[in-house]
């Protein structure tokens, strides 16, 4: 890896301004030129994301948002456009961050990301609930599910990229999930969402987004959704891998294999919409822990409380440099690829699966600087140039 040199020194002295906001830093262009910028030295069609909170687009983290304008051409919303984030009650819309998040992506010419339409979380209890206290019936959460995509996606249309549709529907074992969605409306629930989203805005990209897609057996069946999908005549114009992922897995192998199944089987791009690389241990019990062990477990996996020792950043590093070269291998699949968050200040890992670790997911640090990481990934897409 390249030490610390001169130029890093010079941007390293940049970042620093960037405390004072971004307009200090702006007016700093030439010395700022200096660093790598991720979106310059991406093949042409590869868009390279990055997830803002709501903070970060109304400007209280002037650090970040000058990573976003040198390093990124696209962004995503991290919640501001989940549904309990937007439209918290029948008939109540939040759209003011939503105005902000989009304004800006289009004031900075970035691909703006809808993320997301249907889920089964972060959605409010009353979308599901029927009168009476019971589940709504299928006539009802269509409706539902109508006004909600026409609101949103009408109100946004020509502005935003692409939309992430439907959110994790399926379970690991290639069956559909067992969301109120499901038992509510059934199997085609996921067509409806696709259908809406296109009348809305017919010119938006629209995706099916998931994690785990490197399994076979949830691999195998997102490629039949999505076949099944295109058969019945929907648009869907790519597959989300949400790439939250460790340093040692999934395999690389079965990334690799899980880009080119997508992209064969489907003939759809492959975008990574929420890459990050957690660093820290996982215990298989973390999922859904109680609270009394999720302490335990804390305690035991939170091995990194005051900064990532050296040997775990050249790992990290060599992560991404690995992830970066399966891209630019496959980069005809690959149209996109999002980090969830801009540094490691913003990590939702911090409290996921276990709240209140310290972890280390992402290419700046909490400061604001570029990780052994960014280095690694500047190094690989310079070497594919
Ligand atoms: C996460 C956000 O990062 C957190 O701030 C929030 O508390 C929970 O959701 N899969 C997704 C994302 O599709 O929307 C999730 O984002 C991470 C997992």
């Amino acid at each position: 890896m390249r030490p610390v040199g001169t130029i890093r020194v010079a941007f390293r002295v940049i970042g620093a301004a960037a405390v004072g906001g971004l307009a200090l830093v702006q007016a700093s262009g030439m010395a700022r030129g200096e660093e790598p910028s991720l979106k310059r030295l991406a093949p042409k069609g590869l868009l390279i994301g990055a997830a803002l909170n709501a903070r970060q687009v109304d400007g209280g983290d002037p650090v970040s948002l000058d990573i976003v304008m040198r390093q990124f051409n696209s962004i995503s919303p991290e919640n501001v456009l989940k549904w309990g984030a937007v439209h918290p009650a029948p008939d109540r819309y939040v759209l003011e961050p939503v105005d902000k998040y989009v304004t800006l992506g289009k004031e900075h010419d970035l691909a703006v990301i809808g993320h997301v339409l249907v889920w089964h979380q972060q959605t409010p209890a009353w979308v599901f609930a029927g009168e009476g206290g019971g589940r709504a019936d299928r006539d009802t959460l269509l409706s539902r599910m109508r006004t909600h995509i026409q609101t949103i996606v009408g109100r946004y249309r020509g502005r935003i990229h692409g939309w992430d549709v439907v959110n994790e529907a399926l379970d690991d074992d290639g069956t559909l999930r067992k969301t109120p969605w499901l038992e509510a409306i059934g199997p085609d629930y996921v067509a409806k969402a696709f259908e809406y989203a296109h009348a809305a805005d017919p010119a938006a990209e629209l995706y099916y987004n998931d994690f785990n897609l490197w399994k076979p057996a949830k691999r195998e069946a997102a490629i039949r959704l999505v076949r099944e999908l295109r058969a019945g005549g929907l648009k869907v114009d790519g597959v989300g891998e949400q790439a939250h992922w460790g340093v040692g897995e999934p395999p690389l192998a079965d990334i690799e294999k899980t880009i080119s199944a997508i992209a064969s089987g489907t003939g759809v791009k492959v975008l990574l919409t929420e890459l990050d690389v957690d660093v820290l241990p996982r215990d298989p019990d973390m999922w859904g822990a109680d609270l009394s062990k999720k302490a335990t477990i804390r305690a035991t996996t939170n091995i990194y409380p005051n900064g990532l020792p050296d040997a775990q950043q050249e790992e990290l590093a060599r992560r991404y440099a690995d992830i970066f070269s399966l891209v630019l291998k496959h980069r005809a699949a690959v149209s996109r690829v999002t980090f969830w968050g801009v540094t490691d200040a913003q990590s939702w890992l911090h409290d996921f699966p276990i709240p209140g670790r310290v972890n280390y997911p992402l290419l700046w640090d909490r400061q604001g600087q570029p990780k052994r990481a960014f280095d690694a990934v500047v190094e690989v897409l310079k070497a594919a140039r």
